[in-house]
């Protein structure tokens, strides 16, 4: 669908880096940037991204991959609908032709879901400023609230009209099908064939994925009689109310992740009001209990939280409810009362910025310090009510995960309760006690539970294995035999001693693939510098071997069919680096003050300049050489190619890293001359093994001398081959770099 030049136009662009942040926040660390694992629960940064590879990893939980896979996985895309997002990201133009018919039903319903929900998110806001109904009804009623124009449309803020069926007729009229606006919650069966609108007469808050697709809706009603006065979304497969998003988290994401620190309020109106205030970093918890998917997605953009609540006695009891949840995940978790009768909208709509800001600054509390406020003054002198204050308190502690933090808490919390330090370490060490053990129950449930989960085919298959009978069934007089008692389980898949040497192999062309190795030397004189994957190639052919493995023979086959394309791209490249190097060599020497050097000096001076270009210039070639194949596997559409590119650039290598007497480091790259031939070397030997074990099982059970010896004969050219290996391919080798 997408053609191949739009691929590697995508995939040359697209930084790792750049991509990665628009969902987690990445702090640089040495050459590399990490940040906390989107994919399982990370309390410590272990997820590592790459610039230079193009990759990420998280150590913690394994999950690894291109920029593409990044955005399939995190975004729940196919890879075709992730090439189209990160084209859309760098503005790629990706020429398309239409659908037929049969590629538009296979369209994922998700996709559909996403493609109509985006439809009726123009429709509303469609109604809400070109329509008299919208603009009267709709528009003057934002406008009124205080928001301006330019907040309604960042919101992308619409009118749902009066009339019954307004958007079911457009969108049916549009070909959108009656069972996707019913099941994406737009419309509602009317029990004849048809269907009505679900938000009429409201005003529209789209709701974003922080992908900044739209998912879901709410729509606010604007007579005083309605029942309810926010409609919402049902959870769809485009939308998860406890754990998809929070509202306001694509408009804020980048904030949050830079400010290091985000609000949470209650309603859309107080994000979009603070917003437009100035305080770009905040969200909403949409009057639901926060979960901990919400925080868990939370806390990729930021360790710091506070939390925006009335000032009256309900908004404090909310502040106290739920809060735990944040402190087990590790955020630092403050408290704003905001003053009796007002809320974040009300608030920030009255206020100046540096008024808010003010306000802030001096009553924001941290939440233990808040919590031991408010439980004290509730139980004043009476001793009972104390202590079971003191218990409240250290209940919250208790699940900081880190001892530094719940340390300080320790000693403040004590000075606040006028009794000694160490009384409260003891309650403090009784509570973890009792948390851990109830961790533990926990978790040998879950394993009990997993146990029986696994068990369970097993006793399947030993009901319905069918009795051993060889070929013939048996007749239908006999009785069924009983199933063995014991059921085999399959053997694992063992990974041979050749597909092990195979794998690392095909390790070397995935990783450096379109690397300079050596030159080759030809019968008729001639000398042609050599990349890996042509090394390897020509090895095969002269020993006539061939990868066992289909998915290694896949890969590799992928990348000689690379290798023409590449020497093209490689020229390209090589004549902008050209004009690179002449600009960056021209604006050097342009740069160099001659004032109190010699000619002498002044010459030595433009040799060292020109040599330090000149070397940058094949760092560049090199890295160009290094990425180009590994970027085009980790990214292949073939899921088992990807997949398989993925773990062997990310697999650790033992290898990796050579310290040498001098101390000087020698990478993979450098040894890529010893380590290739090494490779294939080993890969031969284990070929050969082979064979020789299955000649000398053969022997065993041959019935004539001659035989025997014509076996004994072919084991001993094996075994002379065994012994020829290194020399052979010392022979073809010249001239190392
Ligand atoms: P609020 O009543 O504080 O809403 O409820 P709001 O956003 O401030 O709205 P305005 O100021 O009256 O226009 C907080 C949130 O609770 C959810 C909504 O997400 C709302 O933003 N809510 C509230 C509902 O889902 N349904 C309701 O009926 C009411
Ligand atoms: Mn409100």
């Amino acid at each position: 669908m997408i053609d191949q030049t739009t691929v590697n136009q995508i995939l040359d662009t697209a930084d790792i880096v750049d991509v990665v942040s628009d969902f987690v926040s990445l702090r640089k660390r040495g050459s590399n940037w990490v940040g906390l694992c989107p994919f399982h629960n990370d309390r410590k940064p272990s997820f590592n991204v790459s610039r230079v590879k193009g990759i990420y990893k998280c150590f913690s939980c394994g999950e690894g991959g291109s920029a593409v896979n990044f955005i399939m996985k995190h975004e729940q895309m196919t890879y075709v609908e992730a090439l189209k997002y990160l084209a859309a990201k760098y503005h790629i133009e990706v020429k398309e032709r239409e659908l037929t018919d049969e590629e538009r039903t296979a369209q994922t319903e998700r996709e559909s879901m996403l493609v109509l929900n985006e439809w009726a998110c123009q429709f509303f806001e469609d109604q809400l400023w070109n329509t008299t109904e919208g603009q009267e009804v709709g528009l003057s009623y934002f406008r009124r609230r205080g928001f301006s124009d330019a907040t309604i449309r960042k919101f992308r803020l619409g009118y749902s009209p009066e009339s019954r069926t307004a958007l079911y007729s457009a969108a049916t009229r549009q070909g959108y099908s009656r069972d996707l606006l019913l099941k994406l919650g737009l419309c509602k069966d009317d029990n004849h064939g048809g269907a009505f609108d679900f938000f009429r007469s409201r005003v529209m808050f789209p709701i974003f994925n922080i992908a900044g697709k739209v998912i879901a809706f709410g729509g606010r009603t604007l007579k005083k009689t309605e029942p309810a006065k926010y409609f919402n979304s049902p959870d769809s497969p485009v939308y998860n109310k406890s754990s998809t998003t929070m509202y306001g988290l694509y408009q804020a994401k980048r904030a949050i992740a830079k400010l290091e620190k985000c609000f949470i309020v209650e309603g859309y109106a107080d994000v979009i009001s603070m917003h437009q205030a100035g305080f770009e970093n905040v969200i909403a918890s949409s009057g639901t209990a926060l979960t901990e998917g919400h925080i868990h997605l939370l806390h990729r953009f930021t360790d710091n939280v506070t939390e925006l609540f009335d000032g009256d006695a309900a908004g404090i009891h909310a502040a106290l409810r739920g809060i735990d949840m944040l402190l087990r995940e590790g955020l630092n978790i403050k408290v704003l009362l905001l003053p009796d009768g007002e809320d974040p909208d009300s608030y920030a709509q009255s206020h100046s910025l540096s008024q808010v800001e003010q306000f802030i600054a001096e009553n924001e509390q941290d939440f233990i310090r808040f919590k031991t406020g408010i439980v004290l003054a509730d139980a004043g002198t009476d001793p009972v009510k104390r202590a079971k204050a003191i218990d409240d308190v250290v209940g919250s502690i208790a699940v900081i995960p880190s001892e530094i933090t719940r340390a300080v808490y320790v000693q403040e919390c004590a000075a606040l309760f006028g009794i000694q330090e160490d009384v409260l370490l003891r309650e403090l060490q009784k509570r973890m006690r009792r948390l851990r053990d109830e961790e533990y129950k926990r978790r040998q449930r879950e394993q009990a539970r997993q146990q029986d989960t696994q068990a369970a085919p097993a006793q399947i298959q030993q009901t319905t294995t069918p009795p051993a009978t060889g070929t013939t069934p048996p007749p239908p007089s006999q009785p069924p035999v009983p199933a063995p008692a014991i059921v085999r389980r399959p053997t694992q898949v063992r990974l041979t001693d050749i597909v092990r040497q195979e794998r690392d192999v095909i390790m070397y062309v995935v990783k450096y693939g379109m690397c300079y190795l050596c030159d080759t030397a030809y019968d008729d004189g001639t000398q042609q510098p050599t990349t890996v994957t042509e090394f390897i190639q020509s090895e095969m052919e002269i020993d006539q071997i061939e990868l066992s493995e289909p998915l290694h023979k896949r890969i590799f086959d992928i990348a000689t069919a690379m290798v023409q394309p590449f020497y093209h791209d490689l020229e390209a490249y090589k004549r902008d680096t050209e004009a690179w190097k002449q600009d960056e060599l021209r604006s050097r020497l342009q740069n160099l003050d001659p004032t109190g050097l010699t000619s002498n000096d002044l010459q030595t001076r433009e040799q060292e300049i020109t040599a330090a270009v000149e070397q940058q210039v094949a760092q560049r070639i090199d890295l160009y050489r290094q990425c180009y194949l590994e970027k085009r596997l980790t990214s292949h559409p073939d899921d088992d190619v990807r997949d398989l590119a993925t773990d062997l650039v990310t697999e650790k290598h033992q290898l990796s890293k050579i310290y040498t007497q001098n101390g000087y480091v020698a990478t993979e790259f450098d040894r890529l001359f010893t380590l290739v031939p090494k490779a294939i070397n080993a890969w031969k030997n284990a070929v050969i093994a082979d064979k020789i074990r299955s000649l000398q099982a053969q022997m065993q059970h041959s019935g004539s001398t001659a035989e025997s010896a014509q076996l004994l004969q072919r084991l001993q050219e094996l075994f002379r081959v065994r012994s020829e290996l290194a020399k052979l391919i010392g022979d073809r080798v010249v001239n190392p770099k």
